[in-house]
C-alpha cells in the first residue's frame, strides 16, 4: 500500500505514513486562475493499494473535488484498490429528508465519489451512522474519543464529568466516560428545521462543584458549546472544558467559546486547526495496517 498525501491533510498524512512505514506519495496542486484545480501524483501507484488521506473541511467543495481527482488520477495510474481516508466526511449532516423537496447530500456525495474510483473509506466520529449506510462502498468508521479523553486523564482530570450537548451525542460521552471513570449525561437539545435555531436545556443533570468536559463530534460555530457552557456555569460546574474530533471553528467560534468560560478547547488534526492537539494519525495507521493484513 501506498500514502497519498492529500492537500487538505499534508501533515496527518505524513504522520499515518511514518507511522505504518508506507511509502507517501506527494501530490503537485495548481489553481487556475478561475478556481478550477489541477492535480498530479508525484509517484507512479502503478499495482498499488492506495489509501488517499483528504479530509473534506471547509472549503469542503474544492478538497471533495481534489479527493475525486486524486482518486481518478492513482485509478488512471493502475492502482488496484483505493481506499479514502477522510477524516472529517462533508455532507454526513444531511442523511435523509428531513423537510419536503430536499435530497440526501450524504448520498448524492457518495455516489460521486465511487464514480471518480473510491473503492472504500476510512473516516473518524461520522456525524451518523446512518449516514455511513448510504454511501455506495465499505465505509469504516474509527472513533477518536478514547483518544481525547485520555489527553484530560493525562492533564490530570481523571473523574471529570463527561457531557454531551444532546442525546445524541451521548454514545460519545459514554465513550469518553469509560476512560474518565466519572459520572456521563446529556443536555437536551432541539433544533427548528427551518429556522436552524437551537434551544438547550439541562434538566436532570448534577454537576454542581466538578470538572465538566463537554463532548462533541463536531464545533462548527461553537454555538452549540457556548450554549452548553451557559447553562453548565448556572448549574455551578466547577471547571468546563470541552473536546471535539472535528474542530471547524469558523469565524471566531474558538475565542467566543473560551469568552464563555470554556478554559481550553481541545480537537484532533481531523482539520488543520490551532487546537489540534491529539492527532489521528496512530488511530488510522492502525486501521489501515488491520485493512491490509485482513
Ligand atoms: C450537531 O448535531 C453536531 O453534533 C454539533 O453539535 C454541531 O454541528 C455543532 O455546531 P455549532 O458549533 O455550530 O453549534
Amino acid at each position: 500500500m501506498k500514502i497519498v498525501i492529500g492537500p487538505a491533510s499534508k501533515e496527518l498524512g505524513e504522520k499515518t505514513a511514518e507511522l505504518t512505514k508506507l511509502e507517501a506519495v506527494q501530490v503537485s496542486l495548481k489553481t487556475f486562475p478561475d478556481g478550477e484545480v489541477y492535480i498530479r501524483l508525484e509517484r507512479s501507484v502503478q499495482c498499488e493499494n492506495v489509501a488517499i488521506v483528504q479530509t473534506t473541511s471547509p472549503p469542503q467543495n474544492d478538497r471533495l473535488m481534489q479527493l475525486a481527482f486524486l482518486a481518478d488520477a492513482a485509478k488512471r495510474n493502475g492502482a488496484h484498490n483505493v481506499t479514502a481516508v477522510v477524516p472529517y466526511l462533508a455532507y454526513a449532516r444531511q442523511d435523509k429528508v428531513f423537510l419536503p423537496g430536499e435530497g440526501i447530500s450524504i448520498e448524492t456525495l457518495g455516489r460521486m465519489l465511487k464514480g471518480a474510483g473510491i473503492d472504500a473509506l476510512v473516516t473518524v466520529n461520522i456525524h451518523s451512522e446512518n449516514a455511513l449506510k448510504k454511501l455506495s462502498f465499505p465505509a469504516k468508521n474509527l472513533s477518536a474519543i478514547p483518544l481525547l479523553a485520555e489527553y484530560f486523564v493525562r492533564k490530570g482530570f481523571k473523574k471529570a464529568f463527561a457531557l454531551a450537548p444532546d442525546k445524541g451525542a451521548m454514545y460519545i460521552a459514554k465513550q469518553a466516560q469509560k476512560v474518565l471513570g466519572g459520572d456521563a449525561g446529556h443536555l437536551e437539545k432541539q433544533r427548528d428545521r427551518y429556522t436552524g435555531q437551537t434551544r438547550q436545556t439541562g434538566k436532570g443533570l448534577d454537576v454542581e462543584g466538578q470538572a465538566v468536559i463537554i463532548f462533541d463530534d463536531i464545533i462548527s460555530t461553537g454555538g452549540t458549546i457556548i450554549g452548553a457552557a451557559k447553562i453548565l456555569r448556572e448549574m455551578g460546574a466547577a471547571k468546563i472544558f470541552t473536546a471535539c474530533v472535528h474542530p471547524l471553528l469558523i469565524g471566531d467560534a474558538e475565542n467566543h467559546i473560551l469568552d464563555a468560560g470554556v478554559e481550553e478547547i481541545v480537537g484532533t488534526d481531523s482539520t488543520p486547526s490551532n487546537i489540534g492537539k491529539v492527532s489521528l494519525a496512530p488511530l488510522i495507521a492502525n486501521a489501515l495496517k488491520e485493512q491490509e493484513s485482513g
